[in-house]
């Protein structure tokens, strides 16, 4: 698989008959839109845990020092804090090109913060796409993190803007909260 999947997205059927749908981000989507939208929700799926193992070479870092961003992998029992927003398919090609370094779109059942429950669109950068970092020592991670940046900005500002979101809205994350804590540490030690 290439990097870009704006092809493959815009092959997607899903959603293409829907006049309305809810898009859960848990990522730079909790904290910054960058698009209209006529709702925005609290929401949580079960089964997935964030985790800063896809590579960013668009917008946090370069193709020769790539960055790392956050994908979903799947992790039974477990829940993912994330902001919904209900959007339209109009809104499909602003997300493809903004998601286009290996995340590819999803159908996903979500609660949002009233209870309800609805299927909607997830963004998740699966192990098999050719911008996949994988697993590593936080403190490995938070290594490339301090030392990336890209059009979009220094990856630091991504970790540590994400961790501070996600304890405005009162989420708790192991795994991001370990690789800001260290972020901040080593800008500290720099
Ligand atoms: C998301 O926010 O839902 C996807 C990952 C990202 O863009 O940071």
């Amino acid at each position: 698989m290439s990097h870009d999947t704006i092809e493959t997205n815009q092959r997607t059927a899903a959603f293409a008959d829907h006049d309305e749908l809810w898009l859960f981000g848990y990522g730079s989507l909790i904290y910054k839109a960058g698009f209209d939208y006529s709702e925005r929700r609290l929401a949580t799926i079960e089964g997935w845990a964030r985790r800063f193992w896809q590579g960013s070479h668009d917008h946090r870092g370069t193709p020769v020092a790539p960055g790392r961003v956050v994908t979903l992998v799947e992790a039974p029992g477990e829940t993912c804090f994330g902001m919904a927003y209900r959007i339209t398919p109009a809104h499909f090609e602003y997300l493809d090109h903004r998601e286009k370094n290996g995340y590819l779109r999803f159908a996903q059942p979500m609660t949002l913060d009233n209870g309800q429950v609805e299927k909607g669109l997830v963004y998740i950068a699966t192990p098999s796409n050719a911008a996949w970092l994988g697993e590593a020592p936080i403190d490995a991670i938070a290594r490339q993190i301090v030392d990336t940046a890209g059009p979009s900005g220094p990856n630091r500002d991504y970790a540590l803007d994400l961790a501070d979101a996600l304890r405005e809205h009162g989420a708790r994350d192991a795994h991001v909260f370990a690789v800001a804590e260290r972020v901040r540490a080593l800008i500290a030690a720099d």
